[in-house]
């Protein structure tokens, strides 16, 4: 899901354009979830706060709000207001009107709010309240939220806005961001998070004063130790450039205003490409901060202390520009993503591969080599695409660490408990950084003394944060809900690691030479691979009435029939699998007749002649494969109904010269049926639940 909240103080908006900013917010948030989407304003007389939601894409939203709210459409300007908006993938509850968000605490609206995450113990909660005599109305999660919030109202009239969420999340079980709206706080808005994202953009028309947010603590101050610190590595932190300074702590929280400036405008936002367009100074929030706006200052404020405690939250400068989160001259932002790729596979190496001397340093981690040299085995975890990068990697990584190298998908990984240990590497693979299996994981992992490695997209995320030390992938920001450049940046990024643990190693001289090489190539073999694109758009043509599609290699490539399949699944909602070539005689060969679709990789690389072997198994029972071969290699060609050929590189990097051939197909196959691309059905792009 995604939330989205804003608040102008002194900068006069109409109601117009206030529902416009929070709709856009939505549209780019809406790779986040697109089951349904509302928002929440203050109504034309300034008193009721006005509840608008809809099923389905924001673009509904937008024109049920253009239709049916002429009264919100007025041009009269407000000095001061708060809204809230949200986009959503249903978790609880199926995605209607009345499960949307916003929530409210009743039919006179008294608070309403937007959730982005799961309360696991709702269900207690919504007992609890129910016997209280307060009615639920929908199926959600969320709405124990707005009912608690108006509970604590009436009993604590005299509380501010900021200690009623603060009472409320004291009750709360699970990972949560939230942003609330109260017609008794006018012009106020309160926002926290808990295991799910939240940041807020500042604007001001001047610079602002300070490049710091102080945190205010609560009544309980006692330091305590936390149980882990923060000692994520500089590179892995967002642009951390300035100095945090260290205050005295405050002594009366309710009367310092911390950020003041005459004209100012938040913009609350579970991340960072919804508020681009209007700021590039933000602040990530960390778990159980309550921000507060009242009277155009933000507060911070956190309940109890811990020794190890900053006394202010950094307000970073967003590299990010708009222009990275707009379609520019493509259909879609994955088509937009593919054909980024001999740029964003660059943007990865740029400054870590030293092509002249043969050298990589990845800045992020090198402090950490030495132990990492030392340890009992690395561990790659991951979900979706980013579980299939590290499965691309492990061969490599096994063959220049000489480590046992283990895969895990991060929910399966969890469910077994698996054992972990001080002298572990772990590597958490996330485009998002955010995605809650992932992060689970990571706290496993953490809170058993493993080494902690991060490889995001996403700077400031969750994952970045909580890495001792990482690797940007430096993609640039991926909209489409298919992964797609991210993959290959991830791809590389591993490639890259594998190279410095074996920079020392005299046998594996060839080897390294012989990979660096390749890496410098490949920009100019993606381009190569990308001309493909009419052709492959042809085969689409063929293959997208077909039920299914078996995808089949092994070795270096398998990650692409993995990665291959799940793309053609997500994008096109035809079954498709991902076969290990080695294991068709043991099953799937019963799959093959002469209509069943499959697709081979068949490179000229140390499996090529099991590939073949494969093959000819699939011949033999009349099948006629697609195949993805080497460029030039016409013997292997003949033996198939149709032929993509990709130019060769080193073998430990050729799956990112043919997943590229999938990642079109799967386009050119889901435009074909008419799916939506950029939003498949029942999909998010970041699952930050469980
Ligand atoms: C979701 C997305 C997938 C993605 C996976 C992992 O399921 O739909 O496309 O691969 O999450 O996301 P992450 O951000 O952790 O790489």
């Amino acid at each position: 899901c995604g939330i989205f909240g804003y608040i102008n103080y002194l900068t006069p908006k109409s109601r117009k354009e206030i529902l416009e900013l929070l709709v856009n917010g939505l549209k780019r948030l809406e790779y986040r979830g697109y089951d349904s989407a509302g928002v929440a304003i203050d109504g034309p007389d300034n008193k009721d706060v006005a509840l608008i939601k809809n099923t389905g894409k924001v673009q509904m939203l937008q024109t049920k709000i253009e239709n049916q709210s002429a009264d919100l459409q007025m041009e009269e300007k407000i000095e001061t207001h708060c809204g809230i908006a949200h986009t959503r993938w249903a978790t609880h509850g199926v995605p209607n009107e009345v499960n949307s968000h916003p929530h409210r605490s009743d039919d006179n609206h008294s608070f309403v709010i937007v959730h982005n995450g799961i309360v696991t113990n709702y269900r207690e909660v919504k007992v609890f309240l129910q016997k209280k005599g307060y009615y639920f109305e929908s199926d959600t999660d969320t709405e124990v939220i707005a009912k608690l919030i108006l509970m604590f109202y009436k009993e604590h009239p005299t509380y501010s806005f900021r200690e009623l969420v603060e009472q409320v999340v004291q009750q709360l079980e699970g990972a949560f961001a939230l942003c609330f709206k109260s017609k008794h706080f006018p012009g106020e808005c309160v926002a926290t998070r808990r295991g799910s994202p939240l940041l807020v953009g500042i604007k001001t028309k001047t610079r602002l004063a300070t490049d710091y947010v102080p945190i205010l603590y609560g009544k309980d101050d006692t330091p305590r130790k936390s149980a882990e610190s923060d000692n994520a590595h500089s590179e892995h932190r967002p642009h951390c450039h300035e100095k945090i300074p260290v205050l005295p702590r405050s002594e009366s929280t309710s009367e310092f205003q911390p950020l003041e400036d005459k004209e100012v405008e938040y913009f609350f936002a579970s991340d960072a490409s919804a508020v681009i367009e209007h700021t590039n100074r933000v602040i990530y929030f960390e778990d159980d901060d309550v921000a507060a706006v009242k009277d155009g200052a933000l507060s911070i404020h956190r309940l109890r202390r811990s020794l190890d405690d900053p006394h202010s939250r950094e307000i970073t400068t967003l590299k990010m520009e708009l222009q990275q989160i707009m379609k520019g001259n493509y259909s879609h932002f994955m088509q937009k993503e593919i054909f980024e790729q001999p740029d964003s596979v660059v943007n990865t190496m740029r400054g870590r591969v030293n092509f002249d001397n043969m050298t990589i340093n990845l800045g992020g981690i090198k402090d950490y080599i030495p132990e990492i040299k030392r340890c009992r085995r690395l561990m790659l975890i991951g979900c979706g695409t980013s579980y299939h990068s590290a499965i691309a990697t492990r061969q490599l990584l096994e063959e220049l660490t000489e480590l046992p190298v283990m895969v895990e998908l991060a929910s399966d990984f969890l469910d077994r408990t698996t054992p972990v240990f001080r002298d572990d590497v772990c590597f958490f693979i996330s485009q998002s950084g955010e995605t809650a299996d992932t992060l689970m994981a990571l706290r496993y992992c953490k809170e058993r003394g493993a080494l902690i490695v991060g490889i995001t997209n996403t700077v400031g995320s969750s994952i970045c944060r909580e890495s001792h030390c990482g690797v940007h992938i430096n993609a640039g920001p991926e909209i489409g809900v298919a992964s797609t450049k991210a993959y290959t940046s991830q791809f590389i990024s591993l490639v890259m690691f594998a190279l410095v643990m074996s920079e020392d190693r005299i046998s594996l001289r060839q080897r390294r030479t012989e990979i660096i090489e390749g890496l410098k190539n490949l920009q100019e073999q993606i381009k190569a691979v990308l001309m493909l694109d009419g052709k492959v758009q042809e085969l689409a043509k063929d293959l997208y009435q077909q039920k299914s599609l078996l995808i089949m290699g092994r070795g270096f490539n398998f990650a692409t029939c993995l990665e291959g399949a799940l793309k053609v699944k997500e994008l096109t909602y035809m079954h498709s699998e991902g076969i290990m070539a080695g294991e068709l005689k043991h099953g799937p060969l019963a799959l093959i007749d002469d209509q069943m679709p499959v697709l081979m990789i068949v490179m000229r690389d140390p499996v090529y002649i099991k590939c073949m072997n494969a093959l000819q198994q699939v011949t033999s029972r009349e099948g006629r494969p697609i195949l993805i071969c080497e460029e030039g290699d016409e013997e292997t060609s003949s033996m198939a109904s149709k032929v993509l050929q990709v130019p060769r590189t080193v073998d430990c990097l050729q799956g990112i010269l043919t997943v590229i051939p999938m990642q079109l197909l799967s386009y050119h196959i889901a435009m074909q049926r008419g799916c939506n691309v950029d939003c498949p059905r029942n999909l998010a792009k970041s699952v930050t639940v469980e």
